[in-house]
């Protein structure tokens, strides 16, 4: 399938995703949301994809926000189902049931901040710049910043952020939680590849079922997690990957999982 603003690359179980919107600095429109939601359905449904690194294009911007030349004229109405609709594609990529990293490679502003907030781990190069700056365009965030954000890094921390609209840079990033590494930009996606080949040494079923129960976990109190943990870690006994890796670790061998 051919996109106009979103390239698919598929390389040894790791599907790379870029948004590609050069001239704009990979500004979310609804195109390029349209075709994020497509290329999702494409990674979720290829048995062979293990892993997913979502980026953007170029040296300059991961994604600079949703496209504001885009949302300038909208009505309130079309602002909501704007909001819902960047909303429910974000949640794809958290409720993907494979591992997601976001490869911050600049500017990651706004709806692009979201972006990579709704990735299961993000690292970023030196050059990036986190920020939600929404409310010098007279808006709030509308694709789930003002509930992950608080969630990542905090409420107080969060509220700054919003409240003011400023940036930051991928150190600050770092130390207040927001993102697991910073790297150069030269290295950025063959850092976000060894992390994906990792996991890929690893059970993928308890991968997904570990993810679901931290999602799941995480939207509700420690006794209902607890639930869901014990119910997803017993699931694991119904797999050949219990069977293979317990008995590869007796046999002081490596596990040949997935078979
Ligand atoms: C549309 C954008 C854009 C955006 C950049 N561009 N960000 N177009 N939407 N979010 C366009 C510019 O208009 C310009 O086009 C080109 O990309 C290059 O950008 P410049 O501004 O010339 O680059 P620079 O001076 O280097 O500044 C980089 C920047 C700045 C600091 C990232 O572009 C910026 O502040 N962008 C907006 C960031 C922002 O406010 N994001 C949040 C949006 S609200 P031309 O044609 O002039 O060359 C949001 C809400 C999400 O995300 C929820 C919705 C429901």
């Amino acid at each position: 399938m051919d996109f106009n603003n979103v390239l698919l690359n598929k390389d040894d179980g790791i599907a790379l995703i870029i948004i590609n919107r050069p001239k704009a600095l990979n500004a979310l429109n609804y195109e390029t949301l349209k075709e994020l939601d497509s290329v999702l359905d494409i990674v979720e449904n290829d048995k062979e994809i293990k892993v997913l690194i979502i980026t953007g294009s170029g040296e300059k911007a991961f994604v600079a926000g949703a496209d504001i030349a885009e949302m300038s004229n909208m009505t309130p109405l079309e602002a909501k189902k704007f909001s819902l609709y960047g909303q429910k594609v974000f949640r794809k990529i958290e409720m993907l049931s494979k591992p997601v990293i976001a490869a911050v490679n600049g500017f990651a502003l706004g709806g692009g901040c979201e972006l990579s907030m709704a990735c299961d781990i993000r690292i970023a190069s030196k050059n990036a710049k986190f920020g939600q700056p929404e409310v010098g365009l007279g808006i709030i965030p509308g694709f789930s910043g003002t509930q992950r954000l608080p969630r990542l890094i905090g409420t107080s921390k969060a509220k700054e952020l919003i409240f003011t609209g400023d940036m930051i840079n991928s150190d600050e990033a770092y130390k207040i939680g927001l993102i697991s590494k910073v790297v150069e930009l030269s290295d950025l996606i063959e850092e976000a590849k060894k992390l994906a080949k990792k996991m890929m040494s690893k059970s993928q079923i308890a991968i997904s079922l570990a993810k679901e129960a931290i999602n799941k976990g995480m939207e509700t109190d420690l006794d209902t997690g607890n639930t869901i943990e014990a119910e997803k870690f017993s699931l694991c006994f119904t797999t050949d990957d219990q069977k293979e890796g317990m008995i590869a670790f007796s046999e002081k061998r490596a596990p040949k999982f997935g078979k």
